[in-house]
């Protein structure tokens, strides 16, 4: 069984003021914008933070369920869900156990939340569970880097320090073959650097793309 989330308010408070703002100055929102683009009708959105993706959702999309375990994440969340564009409910679950029915989601979003999740594996089985066949999976992560000198790197950091200090997060898993370990057909997948610099950053790996549960007649 799941464990609870431990309310983490110092990382809270880190990535409300300083590392999402941050994010946003080193220009997230276009990617924010992309992961969300197309989606209509019911969203689970996992590990949803301060709500940082609700001002991007399409008006197609009907309602917006966003799962967030900490606590002070999911106030602020519940903040910023008032000023979306489409209907949005902050749920306190982990993404672990989701308290959804079967086939309930037209759609599913998993961003920047990944790498933190305790249990991913799970994690993505449960949307797997949640989304209706041929339902999609939209995902922007960072992942493993390609360079072996970086990923030695993120390798270390996340032994050591880098968990610890960011509230759970990885550096270096390959989210990529657990979507598909989970069951989803890759459709789409874009790999950059975000943010663009010269020195490599161990998280500076993302992949963002779409996923597909296959219905009954494995048709994407
Ligand atoms: C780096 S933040 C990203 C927040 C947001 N998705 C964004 O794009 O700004 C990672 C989030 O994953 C959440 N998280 C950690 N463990 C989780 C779990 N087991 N289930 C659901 N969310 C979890 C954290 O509380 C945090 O809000």
């Amino acid at each position: 069984m799941a464990q609870p989330v431990k309310p983490h308010p110092l990382f809270a408070r880190f990535y409300a003021t300083l590392a999402g703002p941050a994010l946003e100055k080193a220009g997230i929102a276009e990617h924010r914008r992309r992961l969300l683009a197309g989606l209509t009708g019911e969203v689970i959105e996992i590990g949803a933070g301060n709500g940082l993706n609700f001002p991007h959702y399409p008006p197609e999309v009907t309602r917006v369920v966003a799962v967030e375990p900490e606590p002070n994440l999911r106030a602020l969340a519940r903040d910023e869900a008032h000023r979306a564009p489409v209907p949005v409910e902050v749920e306190a679950a982990r993404a672990e156990r989701l308290p959804f029915p079967d086939a309930s989601f037209d759609a599913a979003v998993v961003c920047l939340a990944l790498c933190s999740i305790a249990d991913p594996g799970t994690a993505l089985a449960e949307l797997h569970r949640v989304l209706r066949p041929d339902g999609r999976l939209r995902f922007f992560e960072h992942i493993q880097a390609g360079s072996p000198a970086v990923r030695r790197v993120q390798r270390v950091l996340d032994a050591t320090v880098w968990p610890r200090l960011m509230g759970g997060c990885h550096t270096g898993r390959d989210t990529r073959s657990a979507i598909i370990a989970a069951g989803f057909t890759l459709t789409a997948v874009d790999r950059f650097d975000f943010p663009r610099t010269r020195i490599p950053m161990p998280a500076a790996a993302h992949i963002l793309g779409t996923a597909v549960r296959p219905g009954p007649k494995g048709t994407r």
